[in-house]
């Protein structure tokens, strides 16, 4: 196969994971024979520093002109990024205006933690049981992020509004691509929404549920958000399948889900959109460790397994990368950045160490 990919690797840890998911890249193309070029370009906060602008129109160009993107976190510290005026800030100069460019309404975001690996888990082994193995679709390009937004006074009161809004189109495609995902997966799907309150999670529901009729093979069950974010701490396992989310719901609860499998180092992602997608790491750059060769790149590595799978249907090159991912971890190796009070110990390497290893697991397969 032969494709162009534009990497934006970012702010932050960007480069370093990025570097790293770049060996795995390289090693697959080889091993199986595919043509990939890669362009890179200037995104983020840093862009905004060297070049007057987050996603500057070349950068644009670039990614106009690839098949797919690869992205990797963006933002500074906090006193860098209160420099930048709040409109050009990397979320809404850049990120928002990504999804949007490419409409990548489908994010996937797995949370998988191998009952091998239940230590990881801040969550009690006996909750964790025999693993966790939920795939988060977030609907990506609707709802409050991207309603009209106002701040103002009337009758000398100051307010602020964020509409949220849904049509049909909207909620019907992710559910489309939802339901498709779980038949092809054998799994329950779980829908999210807020029905009890909001109008937009009534409707998300009615047309999920019209959607579920083409799905009778599919099991399927609806949960209140507040009640999956209490159920996701006292019971992950019950949603073991996919679970479907509106954007600002599937914010909040993806990262829950980064909680509760240890580590937000540990959230890859994909966002697939009708001609395009581009994989980006669900977590931020992480300024505090950058540069120290500490931070794990799986979410990144993760992210270019998911190019595989998602993006360019190549199933089989992304099992390799998983496996070659999971057999470091199992082998007792862990980074600086996944050791904390709950871990167990482990045997701490490098980033650079980390994909090396995954490198030559699958040169080994
Ligand atoms: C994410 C991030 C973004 C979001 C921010 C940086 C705009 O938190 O990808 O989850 O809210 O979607
Ligand atoms: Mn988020």
């Amino acid at each position: 196969m032969e494709k162009t990919f534009a990497v934006l690797e970012g702010d932050g840890i960007g480069p370093e994971i990025m570097r790293e998911a770049l060996k795995i890249l390289n090693v697959v193309q080889k091993k199986y024979g595919h043509t990939f070029k890669l362009i890179r370009a200037s995104f983020g906060a840093s862009a905004y520093f060297t070049e007057g602008s987050a996603f500057p129109d070349k950068t644009k160009h670039i990614c106009d002109e690839a098949d797919f993107i690869l992205k990797g976190p963006v933002g500074l510290a906090v006193e860098e990024m209160h420099q930048i005026p709040q409109e050009d800030r990397p979320e809404h100069a850049a990120i928002l205006p990504l999804r949007q460019r490419y409409d990548t309404f489908a994010n996937f975001r797995p949370v998988r933690l191998p009952a091998s690996l239940r230590s990881f888990s801040p969550l009690k082994e006996e909750v964790v049981c025999d693993g966790i193995d939920i795939l988060m679709i977030r609907e990506l390009v609707g709802g409050i992020y991207f309603g009209d937004k106002l701040e103002g006074a009337a009758t000398g009161m100051k307010f602020a509004r964020d509409d949220c809004i849904y049509t049909e189109k909207d909620v019907r495609r992710v559910a489309i691509v939802a339901f498709e995902e779980a038949r092809k997966r054998k799994v329950q799907l779980t829908n999210i929404h807020k029905a009890n309150v909001l109008a937009t999670s009534r409707f998300w529901r009615e047309i999920v549920e019209d959607v579920a009729k083409n799905y009778p093979d599919v099991p399927h069950s609806s949960v209140l958000v507040d009640n999956a974010a209490f159920q996701l701490v006292v019971n992950p396992t019950r949603f073991n399948g996919v679970m479907l989310l509106e954007n600002m719901q599937g914010d909040i609860l993806t990262d829950q889900a980064g909680g509760i499998i240890g580590s937000l180092g540990l959230m890859p992602s994909a966002c697939i959109g009708p001609e395009k997608g581009y994989v980006e790491p669900a977590h931020g750059s992480a300024p505090d460790i950058a540069g120290k060769n500490i931070a794990n790149p799986y979410s990144m590595i993760g992210s270019i397994a998911m190019l595989f799978e998602e993006c360019l249907a190549l199933p089989e090159e992304a099992a390799d990368i998983w496996k070659g991912i999971f057999e470091v971890f199992e082998k007792g190796f862990i980074t600086r950045d996944l050791t904390g009070p709950w871990h167990s110990e482990g045997k701490v390497i490098s980033t650079s160490d980390f994909g090396d290893r995954v490198v030559q697991n699958i040169l080994g397969h």
